[in-house]
C-alpha cells in the first residue's frame, strides 16, 4: 500500500504515548481513532492532551487553528471495531506485555482492513514477536517514537524478517508526513538504534568510572563540555532512572548471553540499594 493510500489512522491505547502519537497524525492532518480499554484513560488522555497542546500553543510553536483541527480530527472509543473498521494504517501503543499485544494483534487482523498496516510503538518487543499473531505479518513493523512525541522528532521503523518493502517505504513515509525524522533498521535488533548508542555511552562512562579513571562528575564534563551533549551520561542516568536503565542491560545480556552487554557493577550496586536517581532522592548525585 502507498503512503497515499493512508487515509485513516487508528492509534490503540491512549497512555502517554499513544495521546501524543494521535496528536501528531491529527495535526499532521488525518482523521484519527483512539481506542482505550480504559474509560478513564480516554478520560485523563483528553486532559492532559488539551494541557500539553495548549502549552505549545502559548510557547508559539502551534497556531489555535492547528490545533483546533486537530481536535476536529480526533475522537476516542473504547470500542476496538469501531477504531479500526476503516483504518488503514494501526498504530499499536498499549502496555508493554507480549502476550497482550499478541492477543491485540489478532482481533486487530480480524478487524481492521485486509490491506491495514499494523505497527507497535514497543519500546523492546521486536515486531516477530508478534507478528505471527496475524495473517498478515508482511504488514507488520516497529515504529518506535520518542517521548514526548509532541517535541522528539526521531522515528526508528524496525523491519522483521516478513516486513515488505512496500509496508517500510510506507511506515517511513508516514513519519516524514507527520512530521517526525524516520530512520529504517532493515533487521530487528533489542534496543534498536538511539538506545543502543545510549546504553553504549552508558556503559564506557560506568566503565571508566570504575576504574578510577576519572571522577563521574568529570566525565559528565567532557559529554558536555567536550561533545556538545545537552546532559552527561550519568546526570541523565539519573534523570531516567538507574533501576529503568538496570532492567534495559539485563533484558540485552538475557536476550544475547553476551557478557559486554551485562549491567556494570556500580549500576547493580546502586540498584541494590535503592539509589534509583533523581525520584528516589540519590543516584549517583545526591538530589535535594
Ligand atoms: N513511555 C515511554 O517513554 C515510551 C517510549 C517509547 C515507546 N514506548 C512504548 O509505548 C507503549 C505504551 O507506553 P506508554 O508509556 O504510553 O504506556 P501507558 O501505561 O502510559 O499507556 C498504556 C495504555 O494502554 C492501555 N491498554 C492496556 N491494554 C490495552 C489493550 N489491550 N487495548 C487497548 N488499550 C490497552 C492502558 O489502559 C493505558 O491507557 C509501550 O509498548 C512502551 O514500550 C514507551
Amino acid at each position: 500500500m502507498s503512503i497515499d493510500a493512508v487515509k485513516r489512522i487508528g492509534v490503540v491505547g491512549s497512555g502517554a504515548m499513544g495521546t501524543q502519537i494521535a496528536a501528531v497524525c491529527a495535526l499532521a492532518g488525518y482523521p484519527v481513532k483512539v481506542q482505550d480499554i480504559a474509560t478513564e484513560s480516554l478520560e485523563r488522555a483528553r486532559q492532559v492532551l488539551t494541557e500539553q497542546l495548549e502549552k505549545r500553543v502559548q510557547k508559539g510553536k502551534l497556531s489555535r487553528e492547528q490545533v483546533d483541527g486537530a481536535w476536529s480530527r480526533l475522537s476516542w472509543t473504547t470500542d476496538l471495531g469501531e477504531a479500526v473498521r476503516d483504518a488503514d494504517y494501526v498504530i499499536e501503543a498499549i502496555v508493554e506485555k507480549l502476550d497482550a499485544k499478541r492477543e491485540l494483534f489478532a482481533r486487530l487482523d480480524e478487524l481492521a482492513p485486509a490491506h491495514a498496516i499494523l505497527a507497535t510503538n514497543s519500546s523492546t518487543i521486536v515486531s516477530s514477536k508478534i507478528a505471527d499473531a496475524t495473517r498478515r505479518p508482511e504488514n507488520v513493523c516497529n515504529m518506535h517514537f520518542f517521548n514526548p512525541v509532541l517535541v522528539m522528532e526521531l522515528v526508528e521503523v524496525v523491519m522483521n524478517p516478513q516486513t515488505s518493502e512496500d509496508t517500510a517505504d510506507t511506515a517511513v513515509e508516514l513519519c516524514r508526513r507527520i512530521g517526525k525524522t524516520p530512520i529504517l533498521l532493515k533487521k530487528e535488533i533489542s534496543g534498536f538504534v538511539a538506545n543502543r548508542l545510549l546504553m553504549a555511552l552508558f556503559k564506557e562512562a560506568m566503565y571508566l568510572y570504575e576504574q578510577g579513571i576519572a571522577d563521574f562528575k568529570d566525565i559528565d564534563l567532557a559529554a558536555t563540555k567536550a561533545l556538545n551533549h545537552p546532559m552527561g551520561p550519568f546526570t541523565l542516568m539519573d534523570f531516567t532512572g538507574l533501576d529503568v536503565n538496570y532492567y534495559v542491560m539485563q533484558q540485552q545480556y538475557a536476550e544475547t548471553g553476551d557478557p559486554a552487554m551485562k549491567p556494570p557493577e556500580i549500576l547493580r550496586e546502586k540498584f541494590e540499594r535503592g539509589e534509583f536517581g533523581r525520584k528516589s532522592g540519590k543516584g549517583f548525585y545526591t538530589y535535594e
